[in-house]
């Protein structure tokens, strides 16, 4: 199976700091992955990084897309190439509504503006079409539209940041739909997919988005991989650090 990301010892610095610490990290295409990780640890600054803002100073390593290496490209080339976030805390932009970037997207994928406008409809999320960017959205608002935005788009590696936090119960079923359906390609064959990377706390999400695997982000660096549920069980039951010495253990043997 070939791999659509491969990042290899990368290292990173935001104004100076270094933030991220020799990752690694493979994802073979169709796999959806998991990242778990304390606040701090670099979750974020991971997809970030990936998606190529310009804050995010890679020092030292790689980052391959599709066997391409991407690890000099800006953001708008990785974008093109089919790479996508749906960011934690989205920038508001004043003079853009979200109606403008749907149609753009539309332009570009015909065939889904249809099906998006009658989820839009049916899930209420018409009101926020004329409103600019995340302008007052609330927090379980944004997540919705920064969904959205993947579902227009329709990349091909989707990468979503804690889409679960802060939601209600309610919001939190319609988001599932919504991350279950950006991952799946075609209905009638659900175990082809998209492929992704899922940041969650909780791990509500993988009762809708199936996790291939899981990664901890432990300062700065990604310390240990394995089955997500079983990853989110025992950091539930002891912990971050005591899943790590499972994880380690198991390697070692
Ligand atoms: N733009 C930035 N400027 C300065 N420090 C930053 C910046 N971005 C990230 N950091 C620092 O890098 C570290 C990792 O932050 P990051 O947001 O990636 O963590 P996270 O794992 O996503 O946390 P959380 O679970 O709280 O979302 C933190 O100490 C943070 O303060
Ligand atoms: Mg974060």
């Amino acid at each position: 199976m070939n791999n659509i990301l491969e990042i290899h010892d990368l290292n990173v610095t935001v104004r100076g700091d270094e933030i991220l610490n020799k990752i690694n990290i493979e994802v073979p295409e169709g796999e959806v992955h998991a990242i778990f990780g304390p606040n701090g640890s670099g979750k974020t600054s991971l997809m970030m990084t990936i998606m190529g803002f310009s804050d995010y100073k890679i020092t030292s390593g790689k980052i391959i897309f599709e066997g391409e290496d991407i690890t000099e490209l800006g953001l708008t080339e990785r974008a093109r190439k089919g790479i996508a976030v749906a960011q934690q805390r989205p920038p508001t932009i004043k003079g853009v509504r979200l109606r403008q970037v749907l149609d753009y997207a539309y332009a570009q994928n015909a065939a889904n503006a249809r099906e998006l406008e009658d989820l839009i409809t049916a899930n209420g999320m018409d009101k926020f079409l004329d409103r600019d960017i995340n302008d007052g959205l609330s927090g379980g608002e944004i997540r919705r539209v920064e969904l959205l935005q993947l579902l227009a788009t329709r990349p091909k590696f989707a990468m979503l940041d804690e889409p679960d936090s802060g939601v209600d119960i309610e919001a939190l079923e319609l988001i599932g739909e919504m991350a279950k359906r950006l991952f799946s390609i075609d209905i009638s064959h659900p175990a082809f997919r998209r492929s992704g990377l899922i940041i969650t706390h909780t791990g509500q999400i993988l009762e809708n988005v199936y996790a291939d695997k899981a990664h901890v982000m432990l300062d700065g660096t990604i310390e240990g991989c394995g089955n997500a549920q079983i990853v989110l069980d025992t950091i539930y039951d002891s912990g971050y650090s005591q899943c790590l010495t499972c994880i380690k253990r198991k390697v070692n043997q």
